[in-house]
Order: C-alpha cells, then sequence, then structure tokens
C-alpha cells in the first residue's frame, strides 16, 4: 500500500483548474500535519492556505514553474492550481536548520495525503518571497515563507523512468512528463 501511495505521489504541474478543492479538505491536511515529527518537538512550520480564486491567482503570480522547461512558463489559464498551502517557518520558535527536515517531513505527508484525497501538487520553492509575504498580508517578519504547495486535480500523466546520467525531467510529443530516478546502486552506497 506504502509502496504504491510513494510511485503515484508525483510533482503535478497541470491541473483542471474548473474543480474545486474544498477549504475544509485543507484543513484536513493542516489538521493532519500536526502529527507529524518534529526536531526537539520544537513544531515551527505555520501555514496559510487558499481555495479563494483571486488570491490564488496573486499566489501563481509569484511562483516559478519547472526550472528544466525554458520555454514554458507554468500552466496555462484552465489549467491552473485550484488550491494553493504555503508552508511557513515561524523564526520566534525556531532557526535550526533541523527546522527545515520538519519542512521535508511535512511537505511529503501533506504530498501522500493529497494522492489519497486523489488530488495531486507541485511544491514551488521558487518563489518571489517579499512578493507572496505581501500578497498574504503577513506582518511578522520572523515568519519565513519556506515552500509553496500548488494543489489540484492533475491533468497530465507522470512517469518514472530510471537513468545514470541525465536527472532532467522531459516532456513528450504527447505531453507525457518523464522524471528520471537514479538506480538503487548509486543510492545504495555500501551493504554492511
Ligand atoms: C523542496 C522542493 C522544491 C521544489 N521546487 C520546485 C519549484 O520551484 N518549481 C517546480 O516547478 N518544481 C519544484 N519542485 C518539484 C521537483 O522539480 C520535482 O519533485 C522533481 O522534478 C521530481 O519529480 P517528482 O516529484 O514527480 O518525483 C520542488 C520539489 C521539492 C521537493
Amino acid at each position: 500500500m506504502i509502496d504504491q501511495l510513494v510511485k503515484k505521489t508525483r510533482c503535478y504541474r497541470r491541473f483542471y483548474e474548473d474543480v474545486a478543492v474544498d477549504r475544509e479538505t485543507l484543513i484536513g491536511v493542516i489538521k493532519l500535519l500536526r502529527f507529524v515529527s518534529s526536531a526537539r518537538n520544537a513544531q515551527p512550520l505555520k501555514y496559510v492556505i487558499s481555495t479563494d480564486r483571486g488570491m490564488n491567482s496573486k499566489i501563481f503570480g509569484t511562483l516559478k514553474w519547472a526550472g528544466y522547461f525554458k520555454d514554458w512558463d507554468g500552466p496555462e489559464i484552465g489549467e491552473r492550481p485550484s488550491a494553493y498551502i504555503v508552508m511557513l517557518r515561524d523564526k520566534n520558535i525556531s532557526t535550526e536548520d533541523f527546522s527545515l527536515i520538519d519542512g521535508g517531513i511535512a511537505l511529503q505527508t501533506a504530498m501522500l495525503k493529497l494522492t489519497e484525497l486523489g488530488l495531486g501538487g507541485c511544491p514551488i520553492a521558487a518563489v518571489d518571497k517579499q512578493r507572496l509575504f505581501e500578497v498574504l498580508s503577513l506582518e511578522d517578519e520572523k515568519l519565513e515563507i519556506l515552500l509553496v504547495l500548488s494543489i489540484g486535480k492533475p491533468k497530465e500523466r507522470v512517469v518514472i523512468v530510471d537513468s545514470r546520467r541525465d536527472i532532467k525531467y522531459y516532456r513528450d510529443e504527447q505531453g507525457i512528463h518523464y522524471v528520471p530516478k537514479r538506480p538503487l546502486d548509486e543510492l545504495l552506497i555500501k551493504v554492511y
């Protein structure tokens, strides 16, 4: 079960924008994130959610999509995310590097939950953070935006392929998105 869930949990960048994600669904995801592990149990992560069309459009304007696709500016109108979770680190609570690991744990947990719900997403760390800070009307300068999880009903097929060389994702003529993953023997460097 977990194997299938992890394999299905891919980064999707094109969505059925007309399929709404309701606020309660996202609140449910954040409720789940209360339970993830945290270094020193500090729990420095905070979240902002949006399912609002106007706010979504403002958030979208701060994101950079698919750095390897030089001639693609991200999803077009109609294929954009219908919701967002913005992950923040509250530096009043922690500035330790460990809190970024907390962020990774929370991110993957949220993505797995979205898959279970029949949704999908893409974490975006390439964010104009200063602009987004203003867009979200955040006031406390100690709140640091870590990343934005874009969310929607996926409208693309993503296929994993083994690769020893190039790890750049690519699309074919049918628009299928391929993600090269390094083989096991490159990851597992010693077995005692
Ligand atoms: C921490 C993190 C930051 C990411 N930032 C971006 C980003 O700024 N823009 C983007 O298009 N994709 C971003 N991605 C998505 C990765 O490009 C994607 O995970 C990678 O291509 C592998 O695809 P997969 O998630 O389907 O395995 C990010 C992923 C992670 C985990």
